[in-house]
């Protein structure tokens, strides 16, 4: 409806000054698109106010809202009801702007894990601080289970690590080198009942198993100061008799990518950017990633007044809190053909955290496929140009970037910060409070709208709103793409995701 109004307003001031033609005799493919003038970084940012930002924001905390049957709380966690109601919100949004662009949804199978119930005991006495590992199997029979500890050599990379008393025990080994799946596979195969991986940092330890094997075990996270007494009397040759329970499932469930592209502009020549659907099970995710995932849309709904000379594609990921599931499948289906169309993907997750920094991620050519530093430097260039500051941060795979740049593709992005905590120097350079997380209410329940810095929450979607403007008119001066193949990733990350992997 809003296009055809826009339709006809563009197409009477075309034709005011020659005889008025009844619309209905105007060609419909062709003209409506040739008299949008060519997108302008100014005009769309001037679009962009933090009122419509916020309206988008409040309904989808009420999207939220529909999680509480199940969950007891707002949520929008795939296989959720309110995870479904974002999918519609945005599906039915981008309809309503007509044919402007091709929409497609993609569906895959998502793994999702759910921990019941979780008890580590080691010795007699009281149960550990121990965390289970998210997407970790049950213990046998969901029952707890009974076993001497053994300590692992090395870092339990393999198998020669494992003594052969590990068969029927629960193993103890130290975290490095290699990812906790990857333990918790060797653990398995050398028999072990149940595994605990203790940290090799101060502070507690919890992170994924990541892609299920059939050979992982229940698995926990363990600090290194709990694990030490532990560990000494291991060494003196002392047996410690110990019982690890986990209740939990690991299963497979469809969730959706939603997909949008301009039908204007090059079709073999394509700016991508992405934001993702989906929270945590905790609460309704309206920073993480509500403002990244509404910062689209609501650049996605004004660009219709425009026309392309590029084209540009949008994409809302499922399950990227579980592991970057969406943006890991659709990189893994595109052929080489497709993959090379993609000249970059920019990455919007968390555009708002209250006590924020504009961070961008440190996405250098040495390390990425080139243009991602060029990526790079429009964002500075952009802050420096609105008068703002902002800090580097690492680009190590906690977003839904990471497909790409291990592809050949260049990529990048920026972010407001999740649990790290503000420093005094950050303070002056974007004020807020010093010693405090970022987004104090990072993958929490209290992500709701109250959450959202709008002031930054507008920054950013402007600075959005020129990424697509600025490639969508011209790739003048971008680097073209080389190959599908990258040494991005080759030295292991810490994160696929938002937890920890190794
Ligand atoms: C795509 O998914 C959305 C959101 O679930 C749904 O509303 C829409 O009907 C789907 N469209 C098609 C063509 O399957
Ligand atoms: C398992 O074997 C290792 C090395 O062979 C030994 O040090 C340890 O005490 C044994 N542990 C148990 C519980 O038997
Ligand atoms: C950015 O990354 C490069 C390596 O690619 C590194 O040399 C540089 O120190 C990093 N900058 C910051 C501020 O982290
Ligand atoms: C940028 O940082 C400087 C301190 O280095 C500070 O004086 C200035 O006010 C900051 N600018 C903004 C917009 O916060
Ligand atoms: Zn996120």
């Amino acid at each position: 409806m809003k296009y055809l109004l826009s339709l006809i307003h563009l197409t009477t001031l075309a034709a005011s000054s020659a005889i008025q033609q009844p619309l209905n005799e105007v060609p419909h493919a062709q003209v409506p698109l040739s008299k949008k003038p060519l997108v302008s970084s100014t005009a769309l940012q001037d679009h962009i106010t933090s009122d419509n930002l916020l309206k988008r924001a409040k309904k989808l905390f009420d999207i939220a809202q529909l999680g509480v049957e199940e969950y007891n709380h707002p949520t929008r966690v795939i296989g959720s009801d309110g995870h479904r109601g974002t999918l519609d919100y945005i599906y039915s949004t981008l309809s309503e702007l007509g044919d402007y662009y091709e929409l497609s949804n993609q569906t895959f199978d998502a793994v999702v894990g759910n921990i019941f119930e979780s008890r580590l005991v080691l010795g007699d006495g009281e149960p550990t601080s121990a965390t289970p590992m998210s997407l970790t199997p049950p213990t046998k029979n969901k029952d707890a289970v009974f076993g001497p500890l053994v300590l692992v050599a090395n870092e339990g990379c393999d198998a020669s690590d494992y003594p052969s008393n590990t068969t029927g025990s629960i193993a103890l080994i130290k975290r490095g080198v290699c990812a906790f799946g990857d333990k918790s596979a060797a653990a398995g195969k050398a028999g072990a009942i149940a595994a605990v991986v203790f940290n090799s940092e101060k502070g507690s330890l919890s992170g994924t198993l990541g892609e299920p094997s059939q050979y992982h075990v229940a698995t926990f996270g363990l600090s290194n100061e709990d694990a030490q007494p532990f560990i000494r009397k291991l060494i003196d040759g002392k047996l410690i008799p110990s019982s690890a329970y986990i209740d939990s499932i690991v299963h497979k469930a469809p969730t959706t990518n939603i997909i949008a592209q301009t039908k204007g502009g090059d079709q073999d020549n394509c700016v991508m950017l992405g934001g993702h659907s989906d929270s945590v099970a905790e609460g309704p995710g309206i920073n993480d990633d509500g403002t990244g995932s509404l910062s689209l849309l609501e650049v996605a709904s004004h660009l219709v007044k425009y026309s392309v000379e590029n084209c540009v594609r949008f994409a809302w990921w499922a399950g990227e809190e579980e592991g970057l599931l969406g943006s890991d499948y659709y990189v893994s289906q595109l052929s080489e053909k497709e993959n090379l169309k993609i000249r970059l993907f920019m990455d919007y997750d968390m555009m708002a955290s209250p006590n924020y920094a504009y961070q961008v991620y440190n996405a250098t050519n040495a390390l990425n496929p080139t243009g991602s530093e060029e990526l790079r430097d429009l964002y500075t260039e952009f802050y420096k140009s609105h008068g703002q500051n902002y800090t580097f941060i690492p680009f190590d795979g906690r977003s839904d970037y990471d497909a790409f740049i291990k592809h050949g593709i260049p990529g990048g992005g920026i972010a407001t910060g999740a649990e790290g905590i503000k420093t005094k120097q950050e303070v002056e350079l974007f004020g807020g409070v010093a010693g405090q997380w970022y987004d104090p209410c990072y993958h929490q329940l209290c992500d709701t709208v109250d959450n959202c810095n709008l002031d930054a929450w507008e920054v950013n979607t402007k600075l959005i709103a020129h990424s697509v403007a600025t490639y969508a008119v011209s790739f003048k001066g971008f680097p073209k793409r080389t190959g599908v193949s990258s040494t991005a990733g080759v030295e292991k990350s810490l994160y696929h995701g938002p937890k920890l992997v190794m």
